[in-house]
This record gives C-alpha cells, sequence and structure tokens, in this order.
C-alpha cells in the first residue's frame, strides 16, 4: 500500500499529538509532532536567557534540538545535548511563551527544512498548525482537527485532573483563548485550514472515534493515491 505523506493541522489541545501518533501506529507510518520543535526552541531560550526580541540568538538554539524517536518510529520527545526534555517543554511556561517565540519569521525558517527532511521519504504523519499550508502543501492527505476552544479546554483540565469549574481549568480556556488568537493572526505562516484539507471536528467524540476517522481518511487517501510512474504515456 502507498507510504503517504499525511499533515494533521489543528489549534492547541485539539488532539494532534495524541490522535495522530495513534493513528499512525494504526496505518505502520512514523509520526512528528511539529510543535515539539517550537516548544523545545522555547524552553531552551528561556533556560539560556535567550529573549524574544533576539532571532539570531533564537535561530543559534535549532540545531541544539533533537526529536527523539520511540520503538514505533514515533517521533514524540524531545533532546537537547542527549537528554531527554520531553516533559519540560509541555511546562506551563512554555505554554505561555511559546506563541511569541513560533511568530518570529527567522524560527520558522529555520525549522522549516528540518520537518520537509523528517517527512521526505513518506509514510509519515506530521501534526502541526502549518504542514498542509507551507511546510508540505503537496501532502497526499491534509486533515485539519477542529474543536470547539471549550471542548478543548474541557479536555486538558481533565487530563490533568482539575475541578472544571475552578480557576484552574478557566485559566487553562483563557490561555487556549489567548494562543488560539496569536496563532491565527501571526504575520508568518498563521494557523489556517488548508482549501483542499479534511475537517474532522471531534467535539463530543471519543478518542477512538476521532482516531478511526483519521485512519479512515489515511485508507481512503491510499486507496486513491496513484504512486508516480516518473515516466508519460504508460497505457498498461
Ligand atoms: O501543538 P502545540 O500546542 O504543541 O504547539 C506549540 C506551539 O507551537 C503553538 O502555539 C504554535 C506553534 N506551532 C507552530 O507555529 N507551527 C507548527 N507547525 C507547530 C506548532
Amino acid at each position: 500500500m502507498g507510504r503517504l505523506v499525511v499533515a494533521l493541522d489543528g489549534p492547541g489541545s485539539s488532539g494532534k499529538s495524541s490522535v495522530g501518533a495513534a493513528a499512525a501506529r494504526e496505518v505502520g507510518y512514523r509520526f512528528c509532532d511539529t510543535g515539539l520543535l517550537y516548544r523545545a526552541v522555547t524552553w531552551l531560550a528561556e533556560s539560556r536567557g535567550v529573549s524574544v526580541d533576539d532571532p539570531e540568538g533564537l535561530v543559534g538554539l535549532v540545531d541544539d534540538v533533537q526529536l527523539a524517536s520511540d520503538a514505533d518510529g514515533r517521533l514524540a520527545g524531545v533532546l537537547v545535548d542527549g537528554i531527554d526534555h520531553t516533559a519540560d517543554v509541555r511546562a506551563p511556561a512554555v505554554d505561555s511563551a511559546v506563541s511569541a517565540v513560533s511568530a518570529v519569521p527567522e524560527v520558522r525558517s529555520a525549522l522549516l527544512q528540518r520537518q520537509r527532511d523528517l517527512a521526505s521519504g513518506g509514510g509519515i504523519v506530521m501534526a502541526g498548525r502549518d504542514i498542509g499550508t507551507v511546510v508540505l502543501p503537496d501532502a497526499d492527505l491534509k486533515v485539519y482537527l477542529d474543536a470547539s476552544v471549550t471542548e478543548r479546554a474541557r479536555r486538558r483540565a481533565q487530563e490533568r485532573r482539575l475541578d472544571p469549574d475552578g480557576l484552574a481549568a478557566a485559566a487553562i480556556l483563557e490561555a487556549l483563548r489567548r494562543r488560539d488568537h496569536l496563532d491565527a493572526t501571526r504575520q508568518v505562516a498563521p494557523l489556517r485550514i488548508a482549501p483542499d484539507a479534511r475537517i474532522i471536528t471531534t467535539d463530543g467524540n471519543e478518542f477512538d472515534e476521532t482516531v478511526t476517522a483519521v485512519v479512515g481518511a489515511i485508507r481512503d487517501a491510499e486507496a486513491r493515491h496513484v504512486p508516480e510512474t516518473g515516466g508519460s504515456g504508460d497505457a498498461s
């Protein structure tokens, strides 16, 4: 069967990483969560005291970041100088600073080729914000996972075992709204739905239902996919 390039975009906490990883596993593809690259640069900038107003300093951090592959080929971990920092890059301090860092055009261009190289060879689900629009505009399949901001905030609060009516849950909702706004209004590669994306709305879905929908979209695309022969006029 085909080894497609699948772009999986969507807003923060739409389930791209968990759904994408599970779907990739089911179809035997690699998985890459590109948000980790932006998170890792943000974390490293904070730990090394590099300001968001220093594009050169930020770009200088990019080569120190590596994504780590697990046994299933999922690039879902972060290594800096060979040390695993996956948990650190998901800390709330990174959540609040990452939109500003990822709006820096120099950071985006420094990460662009990295992401394209990772996707080369196909057989990959790549998750992010601008994968279908900028990083891999020729992806074989583009999926946009959507969910309302309240649903996303509710899921995140549940993951963190917070009281859904408490202050911490309200702060999550506010932070997500802020991040949505920043991601959608930045100058370079804002969060947009690619015109040829298949939109999967996940409000009210169980996790497995969304995975099944994404796997179904990949299987459909594989069935439709005509491998490039490189030649022309092959009538056989
Ligand atoms: O998906 P996430 O929440 O881990 O992403 C973290 C941030 O990185 C998010 O605020 C926007 C940015 N990002 C991006 O600009 N482009 C991507 N392809 C992936 C993430």
